[in-house]
């Protein structure tokens, strides 16, 4: 069981998303939990602040470090059980992890996602405004995670991202646990091209291969599209795959028939 302790102004908006689908099957299957810890309720005074302004000047309010700690030091603790019961029942100390959504963090990328799924505790710091003191970060942060080189409003959305990514990674979370093994990413290529039915759709017809009942060829031909899907949508990744000769002699056929168009 996979714990995710989200440190947020706003809890709802990580609530809602987790419940939903696939994420909120697994929640009330127990085989992830969701702790949503508002960081407004650990605010500096009864008027519930939990930002200023910024030394040195500059626009924006930061998050003090006050409410970040003491809602941090709450994540670590499982309310449920004492931390005994916790090491016996992982049979191991709990692995946990600290994570700042942040734009300067390595970019999130499947490796990374199937590390993160091995540990048993992710807490997911979520910022706002203009970010947080940089000296609660120096002491609880231990990996700070990006979605792409963009600025979102607040580390909400990216918490969802990571969370979902991981998720689908924790045994029994998604039907059948070899399924992410073939998807994009996993391989260090991408998926092919699916098709379902009608076999002819407007004109455009599905390769002839996927209906013929042959496993073997049915098994190269979906190699073979997911080579070229990688070569034409991320060169960058298929420049970095072991390929033998066989498979650019295949590849090279596999255009000359158009069927990868
Ligand atoms: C407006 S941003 C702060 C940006 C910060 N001033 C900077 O320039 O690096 C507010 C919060 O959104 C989250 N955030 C923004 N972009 C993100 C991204 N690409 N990936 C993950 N989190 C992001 C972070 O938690 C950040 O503290």
């Amino acid at each position: 069981m996979l714990r995710f302790s989200v440190l947020t102004l706003f809890p709802d908006l990580i609530q809602d998303a987790v419940q939903t689908s696939i994420t909120g099957r697994a929640l009330r299957a127990g085989l992830i939990e969701l702790q949503t810890i508002q960081i407004r309720d650990y605010a500096v005074n009864d008027y519930g602040q939990v930002d200023d302004a910024l030394y040195g000047g500059g626009t924006g309010m930061l998050l003090r470090p006050e409410p970040i700690y003491a809602a941090w030091q709450d994540a670590q603790v499982d309310k449920n059980s004492n931390p005994v019961e916790q090491i016996l029942a992982n049979d191991h100390s709990p692995k946990i992890k600290t994570i700042l959504l942040s734009p300067k963090g390595q970019v999130l990328n499947q490796k990374r996602v199937e590390e993160l799924a091995k540990e048993d505790q992710l807490v997911l710091i979520c910022g706002h405004y203009e970010g947080i003191d940089q000296r609660v970060l120096d002491e609880v942060v231990d990996l700070e995670i990006s979605i792409g080189d963009y600025v979102l409003t607040g580390g909400e959305i990216a918490a969802i991202v990571l969370i979902d990514a991981v998720s689908r990674l924790v045994p029994g979370v998604l039907p059948r646990d070899e399924a992410h093994e073939l998807e994009s990413h996993s391989l260090g290529r991408l998926e092919q091209p699916h098709y379902t039915r009608p076999a002819n759709w407007q004109g455009r017809t599905v390769p002839d291969v996927l209906t013929s009942g042959h496993q073997a060829k049915i098994d190269r031909h979906q190699y073979l599209a997911s080579l070229a899907e990688t070569m034409r949508k991320r060169p960058d990744l298929f420049n970095q795959l072991q390929l033998d000769p066989a498979d650019y002699r295949d590849l090279i056929e596999f255009y000359r028939s158009n069927a990868c168009q």
